[in-house]
């Protein structure tokens, strides 16, 4: 079956980048309107409890002036659900979040928290928002998503991006084997975190993935190449290594 790979664009390092002064420059919403006019298929930003990047009103912003699909990414804490259920995003990704972290380290261990992220996961569901679970590619951590009733989980990518040679192929294979187990559980699987132009290939070819979030390479890369060319560079190889292995399928 040939599935459409999107790319959800995450802006929260141009979020880092005017944080780091205090001004309003660079504004992540008119990077998320660049990335829209670019061939972003969606907008993801993350409201962590420290406000690190991404600001409040920065989500009551890109909620209001945003066309595409908004996936806010948050904790599982009554504050960032308050915010969640306020605006009404078309997705939310639960994620685990440690104030120390620079960045968000491993998967959320849904069989662990199961009964914390439940009624998250139900408050979230019952006001339509789409609820997705930052996971890494185990299958006891799919079947509790099931569980839970999460349509969508989203893969950790941060290992595979990390490791090299034959420990990174091993890392591919797991996200292979999880992403097609998704599918005979029937959750959409996203995928994300440490892509760049160099190792995305092999991920966007895994055909049951269906959204690919990417953030920190395409910001960084903007800084030489400008954002514009570096999303439609990340777009189209996106999209020649998902047309590769489809066009090996039906060969
Ligand atoms: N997906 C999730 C759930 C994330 O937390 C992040 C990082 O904020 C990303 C994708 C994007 O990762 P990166 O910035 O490394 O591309």
């Amino acid at each position: 079956m040939k599935r459409k790979l999107r790319l959800g664009v995450n802006i929260d390092h141009v979020a880092t980048i005017r944080n780091a002064r205090g001004g309003k420059d660079p504004d992540p919403v008119r990077a998320a309107c660049l990335a829209a006019r670019a061939g972003a298929d969606g907008i993801t930003a993350h409201l962590r409890e420290d406000r690190r990047h991404i600001t409040d009103d920065d989500i009551t912003r890109l909620s209001d002036e945003i066309d595409l699909p908004l996936n806010l990414e948050m904790a599982a804490t009554e504050e960032m659900l308050a915010i969640a259920l306020r605006h009404s995003p078309h997705a939310a990704c639960l994620v685990p979040e440690k104030r120390e972290e620079r960045t968000t380290e491993g998967g959320l261990d849904v069989v662990g928290s199961f009964a914390k992220l439940e009624p998250f996961a139900a408050k979230l569901g019952a006001a339509g928002i789409r609820v997705s679970l930052f996971v890494e590619p185990d299958p006891d951590q799919l079947e509790a998503a099931v569980r839970l009733g999460a349509p969508v989980v989203e893969l950790h990518t941060g290992s595979y991006a990390n490791l090299r040679g034959r420990l990174r192929n091993a890392e591919l294979d797991r996200l292979r084997a999880a992403a097609a187990r998704c599918d005979e559980l029937g959750l959409e699987c996203h995928a994300g975190h440490g892509l760049t132009f160099d190792n995305v290939g092999p991920v966007a070819a895994i055909p049951q993935v269906v959204e690919l979030n990417i953030g920190h390479f395409l910001v960084g890369e903007a800084i030489f190449g400008g954002l514009d060319s570096t999303i439609k560079r990340m777009r189209a190889l996106m999209d020649k290594a998902r047309a590769e292995v489809q066009g090996e399928q039906s060969a």
